[in-house]
């Protein structure tokens, strides 16, 4: 396992790598943006694919009890839950299971709760069903964000909330929810009674001295008003293999969601998703312990770094994903002109905080799931970049 190697990916058809031309018309960015690590992933992984793929045919694939068993198991490793094996159902992406719950659960019209800055997705598919996208903002207090209860429980009493989106661990402000802070959501949930979608994709991403609490685990009657969103592909980094695996115990909400995926003509997963996510659950362990603790040094890396050498600049303290949240707003520069600092000068390519709420403008999301000398380029860029900015007189 060898995370300081650089493996190229530009020219591979890289969301992440290829598509500046067509994004931002230009080419002379270093990426750090879309959430994909640049590490190959476990042997085992590459193996099972290289089995997949020497079979020669790539037929009609479906999973068995040990396909759940794998998975069940390793989220039972992780955080003693034991997802009962019927509530399980396979899609193509954790986005697209998203679109289906608010497809299966809701009607045109009706509001969909999210708390802004949040992983900009959530909104545009509330928002292309027909539904209506209403954020409880969180709150920034001392460098880290918290859920504001009271404007959460008003927003929720005044706009009849029908389902929320909890995303958990949060991205892109890093917070690991409590278990306080989730059983207040679940109260909520259950005097308002909304449905909710936890999306838990990053729960594998927690920082040393926190706990994931899978919403779900809180109780019975919690997990029968909850869909939880799971998936490898972040894990493993496995997002090209379209692979997530959803968890509903509730036997009526899960037949309403199969039956907008029959609706949708979905039925078979990706076989090379199947056989991935199986191995990298079975066998990948090692190597995520290995992953996880160089991604958290990375992160270490990256705030001495700006401490030192980049005071302007604050990093919100991050309890899990391998995302940063950054403050730029010391600068005094505006959008605009922060976009001109981050591509002109410091030829990054990140994600504007703006599109994940408007309260998340002037930060912006770096992802430090690279090799740590990709991660120096990028931050001696930015420290070039800020250390000539002008002073704001003159721009
Ligand atoms: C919170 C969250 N949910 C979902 C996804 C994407 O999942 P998928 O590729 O399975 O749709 C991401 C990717 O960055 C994410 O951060």
């Amino acid at each position: 396992m060898n995370f300081d190697e650089i493996i190229p990916r530009a020219g591979t058809g890289s969301l992440k790598y290829d598509f500046g031309p067509e994004r931002l018309g230009r080419d002379d960015l270093l990426p750090m943006w879309v959430a994909d690590m640049d590490f190959a992933v476990p042997d085992c992984v590459r193996e099972a694919l290289l089995r997949t793929v020497d079979h020669r045919i790539y037929g009609y694939t479906e999973t068995k009890e040990d396909y759940a068993r794998s998975v069940i198991g390793w989220i039972e490793r992780r955080s003693g839950y034991t997802f009962p094996k019927e509530a399980l159902v396979k899609t193509p992406g954790v986005v697209f299971a998203i679109g289906m719950a608010v497809q299966a659960f809701t009607d045109p019209g009706d509001v969909v709760l999210i708390q802004n800055p949040v992983y900009y997705p959530f909104r545009e598919v509330i928002e292309d069903n027909g539904r209506r996208a209403v954020s409880s903002d969180l709150v920034l207090k001392e460098n880290h964000y918290e859920i504001d209860f009271e404007d959460l429980e008003r927003v929720i009493r005044e706009q009849k909330v029908r389902l929320m989106l909890l995303c958990s661990p949060h991205n892109p402000v890093g917070r690991v929810w409590e278990r306080w802070e989730l059983e207040r959501i679940a109260e909520l949930a259950e005097r308002y009674d909304f449905l909710v979608v936890s999306d838990e994709i990053h729960s594998d991403f927690i920082a040393d001295g926190h706990t994931h609490t899978i919403f779900a685990s809180l109780s019975e009657q919690v997990a029968e008003r909850t869909i939880t969103c799971t998936a490898p592909t972040k894990t493993f980094n496995l997002a090209g293999l379209q692979i997530s695996n959803i968890f509903i115990t509730d036997r009526t909400l899960r037949r309403l969601f199969i039956k907008r995926l029959d609706a949708a003509g979905y039925s078979q997963a990706n076989t090379f998703g199947v056989f991935a996510c199986k191995a990298a659950y079975d066998e990948g362990e090692a190597w995520y312990r290995e992953m996880w603790r160089y991604v958290q040094d990375n992160q270490a890396y990256f705030r001495e770094f700006v401490a030192r050498e980049l005071p302007q600049l604050r990093v919100v303290r991050s309890e899990g994903t391998y995302l940063l949240w950054v403050d730029f707003r010391a600068l005094g520069l505006s959008e605009k002109e922060l976009q001109r600092l981050l591509t002109d000068g410091a030829h990054l390519w990140l994600d504007s905080g703006a599109i994940f709420g408007s309260c998340g403008r002037g930060f912006q999301r770096f992802n430090v799931a690279c090799p740590r000398s990709i991660l120096r380029q990028a931050l001696e860029q930015l420290k070039e970049a800020v250390q000539g900015l002008s002073p704001a007189a003159d721009r």
